[in-house]
């Protein structure tokens, strides 16, 4: 028996439902549901000693399935928890735990689907803001990935790679949230896809707040931030957050190089360093939408150089291996009709729903945006004209747009700025730091990364 086969739910829950392949069991109380034979020792009496087990890949992984008749659960509703595989709280510093989250989310055909996120535990939580109350600060950090490629998704990714960010927030007693907001089909862009995803995530560990699964306690300050694709996710959350999860009380929103539209994106990185992102984007966004998505596929060439193999590949990179293998690639190349048959009006429609920025609704809390002005992956007046957009009808933005550096250093010269304004959020000052009502919007010459672009 695979030891990856292994199920724990933790002592205390009320009601643990946990589901492998095509059952679903309802269990009360329960500490282990099933053990790999090698596997022996536990200790029943809290989640954090519960067994270790390598991390497989999602694709190998059976965990990373559709639980029986998941549909019929609630959005956020969780379907499976387990322990992080491996010791992922050796590799994150300041956690004291660290879990994989599967719920149910909803995908850009407005259906069911599912999504997993990652929990870690502070080793010593804050008490977000001030105020009497013991509130947990729960931070919800949308990882770049940027890829079509299901192994790509933090859950298993940060295996290899761990965000500093995350480590540094735990150690501010921050719980921290990194969903794989891309989905089961690691559809990147996906706009809607994404920010549901990201909703339910929260959705999902808040309904154990006060509750002893995760130590949550029951009152928390919620915030989101993310920088590009992560940006993507927590944008899409924030404008979706208004009809998909009112319920949520969000407190702040820090977003760095947004890309709001996709079709300037492509137009942008077309035949230059970045035009890997073009083939686990178009791949990604599609696969929301069957039709397009077999319509696209149909347009890709069988022969040349840049066919549809070579195209396809895309579905089995990561970010980094998508950036060397289409370097300078003129995308055009690879479909009949280049990209103007691509961007056909049936394209047109999923772009519209879910390539798009700004049309879903108005977030109503806090956001903080900060963008290079010559970032070479989404121009500048793309974002100037989303937060015109929203400022125009009451949101509350700060937006700062620096004038060194590109897309790239633009991620590191914003994360002083970035973790300002969470930590502010968590910290009860954001009403004493920023402005609270309307949009405030200046420049600013942040230097911090020695990268120009
Ligand atoms: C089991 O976990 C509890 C709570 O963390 C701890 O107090 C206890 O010492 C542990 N027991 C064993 C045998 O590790
Ligand atoms: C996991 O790593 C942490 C941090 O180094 C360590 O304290 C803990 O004992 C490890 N857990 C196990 C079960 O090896
Ligand atoms: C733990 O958190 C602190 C404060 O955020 C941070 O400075 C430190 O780098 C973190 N530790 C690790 C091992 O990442
Ligand atoms: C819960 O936290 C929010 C801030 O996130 C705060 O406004 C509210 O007063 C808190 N409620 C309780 C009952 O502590
Ligand atoms: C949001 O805050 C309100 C007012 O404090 C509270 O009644 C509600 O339960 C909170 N929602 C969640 C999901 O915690
Ligand atoms: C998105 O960008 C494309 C390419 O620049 C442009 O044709 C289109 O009008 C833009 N869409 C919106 C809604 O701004
Ligand atoms: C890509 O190829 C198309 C069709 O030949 C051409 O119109 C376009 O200018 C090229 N784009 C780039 C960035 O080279
Ligand atoms: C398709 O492209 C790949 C490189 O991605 C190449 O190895 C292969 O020979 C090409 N196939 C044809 C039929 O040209
Ligand atoms: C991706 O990898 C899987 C498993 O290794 C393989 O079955 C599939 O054919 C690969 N897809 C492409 C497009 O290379
Ligand atoms: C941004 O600027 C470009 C180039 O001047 C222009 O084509 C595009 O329409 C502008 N986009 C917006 C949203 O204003
Ligand atoms: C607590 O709140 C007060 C008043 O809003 C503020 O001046 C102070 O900086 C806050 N302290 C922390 C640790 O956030
Ligand atoms: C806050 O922003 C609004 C809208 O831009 C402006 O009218 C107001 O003066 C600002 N308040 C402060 C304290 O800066």
């Amino acid at each position: 028996m695979r030891t990856a086969l292994l199920l724990v739910a933790c002592l205390n829950a009320p009601a643990a439902v946990l589901a492998y392949g095509d059952r679903k069991l309802v269990q009360p109380n329960l500490a282990i549901l099933a053990t790999a034979a090698s596997s022996t020792t536990s200790n029943s009496s809290s989640c954090s000693s519960a067994l270790l087990y390598e991390p497989v890949a999602p694709s190998e992984d059976p965990w990373y399935t559709a639980p029986y008749e998941f549909e019929n659960e609630k959005p956020g509703t969780i379907l499976r928890v387990r322990p992080a595989p491996g010791n992922l709280t050796l590799l994150a510093g300041n956690a004291s735990a660290a879990y994989n989250i599967l719920y149910r989310t909803t995908n850009s055909l407005y259906k069911p689907t599912w999504a997993v996120t990652t929990l870690f535990i502070p080793k010593k939580a804050s008490s977000a803001s001030n105020s009497s109350t013991t509130n947990g600060a729960l931070l919800s950090y949308q990882i770049a990935y940027d890829s079509n490629y299901i192994n790509a998704s933090p859950s298993y990714a940060l295996y290899s790679s761990l965000d500093q960010d995350i480590s540094t927030a735990l150690g501010k007693g921050y719980y921290v949230s990194v969903p794989d907001y891309e989905g089961p089909l690691a559809s990147f862009t996906a706009g809607v896809l994404s920010g549901h995803a990201t909703l339910d995530s929260l959705r999902a560990i808040l309904s154990t707040a006060g509750k002893p699964r995760f130590g949550l306690p029951a009152n928390n300050s919620i915030a989101l931030w993310g920088y590009s694709g992560g940006a993507l996710a927590s944008e899409w959350a924030a404008e979706l957050q208004v009809q998909y999860a009112p319920e949520l009380n969000i407190s702040g929103i820090a977003v760095g190089g947004l890309t709001p539209n996709v079709t300037s994106v492509l137009f942008s990185i077309n035949g230059g360093v970045g035009a890997g992102i073009a083939p686990p984007a178009i791949l990604g966004i599609t696969n929301q939408f069957p039709d397009v998505y077999e319509y696209v596929l149909s347009l890709l060439k069988s022969e040349g150089t840049n066919n549809k193999t070579g195209f396809l590949a895309a579905q089995n990179y990561t970010l980094n291996q998508d950036i060397g293998a289409f370097l300078g690639k003129n995308i055009s190349d690879y479909f009949e009709g280049g990209l103007s048959a691509v961007l056909s009006p049936l394209a047109q429609k999923v772009i519209h729903s879910d390539g798009i920025m700004g049309y879903h609704g108005i977030p109503q809390v806090p956001i903080y945006a900060y963008k290079a002005i010559k970032d070479e992956l989404s121009p500048v007046n793309d974002t100037d004209t989303l937060v015109a957009r929203y400022c125009a009808v009451g949101a509350n933005i700060l937006y700062e747009r620096s004038s060194i550096g590109g897309h790239t250093s633009g991620a590191i010269n914003g994360r002083a700025s970035a973790t300002a304004f969470v930590d502010a959020i968590f910290g009860g000052t954001y009403a004493a730091t920023y402005n609270t009502t309307g949009c405030t919007i200046r420049e600013v010459a942040w230097n911090e990364s020695s990268l120009s672009f």
